[in-house]
């Protein structure tokens, strides 16, 4: 029997997203602020702090929340486009911290925020991930924060067995920590897709009976 040793970087490794930047098979990467993002700063709701940008790509978002009033952290695992988010946010004069970093593991960070965006990166983690990304940003967010999360709903990706997306289940994790808002159920081309938007429950992720931060 033959033994096939692929040299692809696994799906969601850092390699993998590495890859996709210097290829440039980004499709992602519009440039567009998304309209969601635009209405909840436009709403007058979030006040003024520390924002994340978890899987923060170039930083369009990011360069959109500096632009507003936020001290914002961008945290991504491509090195490619965090060299673009910072080039693009210096030549716009904006100050935005880019970090490279696993958004499952922010304990590199030592600010408590008031809103976080995730446009894209959760659903693309390892089921083993999900949890600590959880209560790693719910550590990070203060009581009352916001949490504004798009993510694609459970999709079977070509030669795959196990779904790709974020369900119901994942959605579920964020209780108690976490008081889910609105969601908005809709389609990204062919894929089912959602925007939900959380806030930050009291709950410390210490005291909490079912995890430790
Ligand atoms: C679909 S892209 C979206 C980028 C950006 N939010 C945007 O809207 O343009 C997902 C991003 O998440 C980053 N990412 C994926 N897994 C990550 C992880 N575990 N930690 C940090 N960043 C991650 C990828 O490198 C990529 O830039």
């Amino acid at each position: 029997m033959a033994l096939v040793v692929s040299d692809a970087p696994a799906f969601g490794s850092a390699e993998w997203w590495e890859a996709r930047y210097r290829s440039g098979d980004i499709p992602w990467d519009t440039g567009i602020v998304p309209p969601e993002v635009e209405a909840l700063i436009s709403s007058g709701q979030v006040a003024r702090g520390w924002a994340l940008d978890l899987g923060c790509g170039s930083g369009v978002s990011s360069r959109y929340l500096a632009q507003h009033g936020f001290h914002v952290v961008g945290v991504d695992l491509a090195q490619s486009a965090l060299v673009r988010g910072h080039r693009a946010a210096q030549a716009a004069g904006l100050s935005v911290l880019f970090c490279r970093g696993d958004v499952s593991s922010l304990g590199f960070l030592r600010v408590r925020a008031t809103l976080a965006l995730d446009i894209g990166c959760f659903h693309a983690l390892s089921p083993e991930r999900r949890p600590s990304y959880v209560t790693s940003l719910a550590h990070h967010l203060v009581p009352g924060a916001f949490y504004l999360l798009y993510a694609f709903e459970p999709f079977q990706h070509e030669g795959e067995t196990a779904p790709r997306g974020a369900g119901p289940t994942d959605i579920g994790r964020f209780a108690p920590y976490f008081v889910l808002q609105w969601a908005q159920h809709g389609r990204d081309g062919e894929r089912p897709a959602a925007w939900y938007l959380f806030r930050r429950s009291a709950l410390s992720v210490r005291s909490s009976p079912l995890q430790t931060a």
